[in-house]
């Protein structure tokens, strides 16, 4: 597949590319990523060149993983990243700690979620976090994603052993609008 971009009323979601390393790499040492994300740690510049250098451009050639970079233009720095695994459904996402608070990623992830059930076979998506991540979780509540409850995770935590999740799903023809049963935390 080749890259494609997505525009939202805030947003550009396009391909993270060279330019985007040395923010990469420093968003990905928040101590949140650490404890919610599976990303390396410590988290290095060469794990964001691998990122874009070969993760990236690899998953969308192979079709196996689509990836975007989250900004504000088409030019603009790089705010965040999100993506999707097409064999698993599931969908991942992350915000540099300047971007957070005003709903950028919820907005992203509608996009992404449209563009994925218009232009993929895929017919489920899957959303999982580390439990009491509940930025993630009002995120993926948001945008209409039905809550499963606790679970261990499918993505293992770095010593490879399995993590309490909240978990949930999203049909393709299910409504977008938030739905009940979500942890009230
Ligand atoms: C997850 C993430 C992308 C969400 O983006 P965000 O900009 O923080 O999300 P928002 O500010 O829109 O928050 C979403 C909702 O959660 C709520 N929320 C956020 N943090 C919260 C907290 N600690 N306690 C309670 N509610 C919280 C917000 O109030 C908001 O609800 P509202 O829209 O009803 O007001 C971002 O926090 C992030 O990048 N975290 C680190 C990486 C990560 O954990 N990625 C996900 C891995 S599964």
């Amino acid at each position: 597949m080749h890259p494609f971009e997505l525009t939202t009323a805030r947003l550009v979601l396009n391909q993270p590319n060279a330019d985007d390393v040395e923010d990469i790499a420093r968003y990905c040492t928040d101590p949140l990523f650490e404890q919610f994300m599976v990303t390396p740690w410590p988290y290095e510049r060469q794990h964001a060149e691998w990122f874009v250098e070969q993760a990236v451009p690899t998953g969308w050639a192979d079709g196996t993983e689509w990836n975007w970079a989250i900004r504000a233009r088409a030019d603009s720095p790089l705010m965040g990243v999100i993506g999707v695994r097409h064999a698993s459904g599931m969908i991942g996402y992350w915000l540099g700690s300047p971007y957070r608070g005003t709903g950028l990623m919820s907005e992203a992830t509608r996009a992404v979620i449209d563009a994925i059930f218009e232009r993929s076979e895929l017919e489920r998506l899957h959303w999982e976090c580390r439990h009491g991540n509940v930025a993630s979780l009002r995120t993926a509540q948001k945008v209409g994603f039905r809550y499963a409850g606790v679970a261990d995770g499918t993505i293992l935590a770095r010593d490879g052993n399995p993590v309490s999740s909240w978990v949930a799903i999203l049909d393709k023809h299910d409504s977008r609008e938030p739905k009940a049963g979500w942890p009230s935390h």
